[in-house]
């Protein structure tokens, strides 16, 4: 059984873009048999790491100084073996959203481990993580400008030696509804992301191909920089 977490880093939670491309995205995983849980990051009550000294990993190891609902998240982190980061474009993360990725800490093991140049580090051995995967939603026009947050991700799932499922991004997701409704096209990117989804169970990582059709432009660019508003 596929154990799925979710964390959905977008302030506005189920009424945003980044909960239009997720749902389906989760709902299909769910279809295909997996067990989700969806998380939002904005309603967590947790502090910042802050203690400056990583005492996650010296001093009470596997365990944050902070009493506060991570550490209700934190079995849930170690039940899951897909974790899907899932966010808005905010140059580039929201901060509750960075908030909850520096307070994952206390589930690496410390032990550094320097491999072809880099320095690599694992989860501890309770953590089931075996996938990462990222959903982003930008409102510019380019796929690009989604890049960074990419990049993070990615970032992520290679220092702790995780294979990355994959991608879903979508720049101007708000082009996928017209006045509340998903457009032809919306539903058609929909459609996409359902077949990401059972690629992502199939094989473990989403296809380009597949990637490529939920991101392609859904106007051109001379339209969306010339569209008066
Ligand atoms: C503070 C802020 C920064 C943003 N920065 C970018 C950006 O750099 N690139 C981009 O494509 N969209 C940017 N956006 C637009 C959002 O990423 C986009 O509208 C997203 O789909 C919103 O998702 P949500 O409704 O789930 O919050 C920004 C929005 C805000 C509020």
């Amino acid at each position: 059984m596929n154990n799925v977490l979710a964390i959905n880093g977008s302030p506005k939670m189920a009424k945003g873009r980044t909960a239009m491309v997720l749902t389906p995205f989760l709902d299909e995983l769910e279809k295909q048999g997996a067990n989700i849980n969806l998380l939002y990051a904005s309603r967590l009550k947790i502090k910042p790491c802050n203690c400056g000294r990583l005492y996650c990993w010296n001093n009470t190891p596997g365990h944050c100084i902070h009493k506060d609902e991570m550490e209700q998240v934190i079995p849930l982190l170690k039940q899951a073996n897909i974790l899907v980061f899932a966010t808005p474009v905010y140059i580039p993360l929201p901060g509750e959203m960075q908030m909850f990725i520096n307070r994952m800490t206390p589930l690496l093991d410390p032990q550094l481990e320097f491999i072809k140049g880099r320095t690599r580090i694992r989860f501890r051995e309770d953590v089931q993580i075996d996938n990462i995967v990222l959903v982003a939603t930008g409102g510019w026009w380019e796929k690009g400008n989604c890049d960074i947050v990419t990049q993070i991700i990615e970032h992520i799932a290679s220092i702790s030696q995780i294979p990355f499922g994959g991608a879903i991004i979508r720049p101007h997701a708000y082009m996928m509804k017209k006045d509340g409704q998903l457009t032809e096209d919306g539903k058609a990117v929909v459609q996409s992301i359902r077949k990401a989804a059972h690629e992502l169970l199939e094989t473990g990582e989403m296809t380009s191909n597949i990637l490529e059709q939920i991101s392609r432009p859904l106007i051109s660019s001379d339209s969306y920089f010339n569209r008066g508003n």
